[in-house]
């Protein structure tokens, strides 16, 4: 196959995105717009200068810059235009399904309503599926550099959004706030029938990911790199089929890995993991879903095979329904037999 014939199958794919943040797919020009929207100043004179900051050593150093972006979202509108906006990027890169993480306490913590956020993103994710057939469901984040306190008070605001809600995730600053930390809270929404997943293994060492499994009792691992340190731990998660939601981009960018090339996304998927490949922060990390998987297949050389196994892994990782989940991989199994 050309570079362009793959690419054309890669992007005709169906395939689900599993990790991504929404407050991280705000594009700095929509950034600026919502900022005179809302009379919210920038410390940024132009788009130009806002990209040349994103260059990034580590996780900390985005999530300072992460976290000052989404100040400019204020009004329901604004969540629906920034969910909006992401979904047409997905549909555009073949994407027809996705499972968007959200951070209230990022908006609550400075007087944004809880209702707010659900409200927009619901209506931005209600209307992707009316407009471009995208379905999606919505995963809210618990920020692990603040306190139990604080995710279990989060966890109190959503009661009343539970039949909106997927699951519940933990993000933000991962070392010196072990899966552990949330241990209780996560159950609690376990308890209210919310699935639950977490970050481990992104910067922290394997016994986060331990802790992930044997604490939070997770549904599904986001990253899960450095798991691949752990030779009993990676065979767990193999025989239990975990499902690893990779983001190859967001580690280039954060220096998880110093080149592309060495990723470990091919050898996750000859060791038998259930490896996704995903976005993370697509505004922030230089490339939608499209991009994650065509760089990683140029860099690490993934065979037609193995980009179809993806797009599989992507749904049955999913938290459709097991008949959704069936009717998806046969999609993808009829599209690659048809190209
Ligand atoms: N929040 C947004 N992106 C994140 C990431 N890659 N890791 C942890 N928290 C995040
Ligand atoms: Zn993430």
């Amino acid at each position: 196959m050309t570079d362009t014939a793959f690419s054309t199958f890669v992007r005709g794919l169906p395939k689900a995105e599993l990790h991504m943040h929404i407050e991280g797919s705000l594009e700095p020009e929509l950034m600026f717009e919502l900022a005179a929207r809302n009379g919210v100043a920038l410390p940024f004179k132009s788009v130009d200068e806002i990209r040349a900051a994103y260059d990034f050593s580590n996780l900390q150093d985005f999530l300072d810059i992460y976290y000052q972006g989404a100040g400019v979202l204020i009004t329901e509108a604004d969540f629906k235009d920034l969910a909006l906006a992401y979904f047409k990027r997905l549909a555009a890169d073949g994407g027809t399904h996705a499972e968007i993480f959200y951070d209230p306490q990022t908006h609550t913590d400075r007087g944004v309503a809880f209702d707010t956020a659900i409200k927009g993103l619901l209506a931005g994710m209600d209307e992707a599926e009316k407009t471009l057939g995208v379905t999606s469901k919505l995963i809210l984040c618990f920020l692990r550099h603040l306190s139990e306190e604080s995710a279990f008070a989060t966890l109190e605001q959503a009661k009343p959004w539970l039949g909106s809600l997927a699951g519940v995730g933990l993000d933000s600053s991962e070392v010196g706030h072990p899966p552990a930390k949330f241990a209780r809270v996560m159950q609690a929404a376990r308890d209210l029938g919310l699935k639950v997943v977490a970050h481990a293994g992104e910067e922290g060492p394997p016994a986060y990911v331990w802790e992930a499994l044997d604490l939070v009792k997770v549904d599904r691992i986001d990253h899960g790199n450095r798991a691949l340190e752990d030779e009993a731990l990676t065979q767990r998660l193999v025989d239990e089929g975990i499902t690893l939601t990779v983001c190859p981009l967001s580690n280039l960018k954060l220096c998880g890995v110093p080149s592309l090339d060495v990723h470990p996304l091919k050898k996750m998927l000859a060791l038998g993991l259930k490896a996704t490949v995903n976005s993370d922060d697509p505004a922030y990390f230089g490339g939608y879903l499209l991009e994650n998987y065509l760089a990683t297949a140029d860099a690490v050389g993934l065979t037609r095979d193995e980009i179809v196994t993806l797009a599989k892994n992507s749904f049955t990782g999913s938290f459709l329904s097991d008949a959704e989940k069936a009717e998806r991989v046969a999609q993808v199994e009829a599209y690659a037999a048809a190209n």
